[in-house]
């Protein structure tokens, strides 16, 4: 597979105080790759590097130290600029035009010109679901449009690398789901697309591998299958036939009892604990098993043993 993006020991340290006499650094010697048409999620908490990092990708910012490779060149090139889409974390448009002049301006920007931007325009903003409101002015959108149009913006030159800084931030489920949708069908379109988020769920649904920061320190990447094996989940016992004495007595061993209709629960297990003694003590209490199974761990176990 060919190599898109080579982050190596990449490391940016900032000026802080009054005179810049003393540094920070906001990211430390961190190193990854992605290959052709991977969806790839570059995660943390604030203040973890996400953003510097992309910048630095883009050629917004140089490094202190290491080095930056997009398409085989260096960020900032012509070549790699005219291959790259990116999403700022909080776009700001002059909402006075309307999303089809804005996006006419940006094709202009990057050379498309004619009846090619006219093709182009209608098509970037049908993608994003826009088609429909495009002659109106900006001021009328919603955050969720708002941030359409910024991804319409990043995706104008139909970039190869889609990079995107929290694109699911401030939005409503529905907002979220569109995001996802429109970043699968990048996918399906051999874009390679790499995003920032701390929404672990939606890094879970979409990435081929993600990359988790602190501190500005890579903690783990890889494969989400790879960072969730091995790891200890927890058991989930249903039970049938429990008397509230009994539920009251099972759901002090538990980390929570659920009811789902009379008689009938679903107890968590605290993590490490096995099912047997627990379900000993449930038929023991006159309680039937329905089911026991191991719960799956999550990126979001791997990210908070890793983040804090
Ligand atoms: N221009 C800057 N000057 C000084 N410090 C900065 C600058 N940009 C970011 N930082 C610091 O670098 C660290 C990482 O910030 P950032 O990359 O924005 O994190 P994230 O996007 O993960 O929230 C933070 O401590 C932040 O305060
Ligand atoms: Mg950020």
């Amino acid at each position: 597979m060919s190599v898109v993006l080579r982050l190596d020991r990449l490391t940016k340290d900032f000026p802080v105080g009054l005179f810049g006499w003393n540094t920070q650094r906001a990211l430390d010697e961190v190193s990854f790759e992605l290959s052709r048409g991977e969806v790839f999620g570059l995660l943390g908490p604030n203040g973890a590097g996400k953003t510097t990092t992309l910048k630095l990708i883009i050629g917004l910012l140089r490094p202190t130290s290491g080095h930056v490779t997009v398409f085989g060149g260096l960020p900032g090139d012509r070549a790699a600029r005219a291959a790259l889409g990116f999403l700022p974390e909080h776009p700001v448009f002059y909402d006075h035009l309307t999303a089809e002049e804005l996006l006419a301006y940006f094709a202009g920007l990057c050379g498309i010109s004619g009846a090619d931007r006219t093709r182009r325009v209608a098509q970037v903003l049908d993608d994003v679901g826009l088609g429909d409101v495009r002659r109106r002015p900006m001021r009328q959108y919603s955050k969720g449009m708002l941030q359409r149009v910024g991804l319409a913006q990043a995706l104008i030159n139909e970039p190869a690398l889609v990079i995107l800084d929290e694109p699911m931030s401030g939005l409503d489920p529905i907002g979220r789901r569109e995001v996802r949708e429109l970043i699968l069908k990048l996918r399906d379109a051999s874009r390679t697309v790499l995003f920032s988020s701390h929404i672990l769920s939606d890094a879970e649904t979409l990435c081929s591998r993600v990359a988790i920061l602190a501190r500005g320190r890579l903690m783990a990447s890889g494969a989400v299958g790879d960072l969730t094996a091995g790891k200890v989940g927890g058991w989930e016992v249903i039970g049938a036939n429990l008397s509230p004495a009994a539920v009251a007595a099972l759901q002090a061993r538990t980390t929570r009892a659920t009811r789902i209709a009379h008689g009938r629960y679903t107890f968590e297990l605290r993590e490490g604990e096995r099912p047997e003694p627990f379900i000993a003590a449930m038929t023991g209490l006159g309680g039937a098993l329905v089911s026991a199974s191991p719960t799956r761990a999550t990126l979001e176990d791997v990210f908070v043993e890793q983040v804090s």
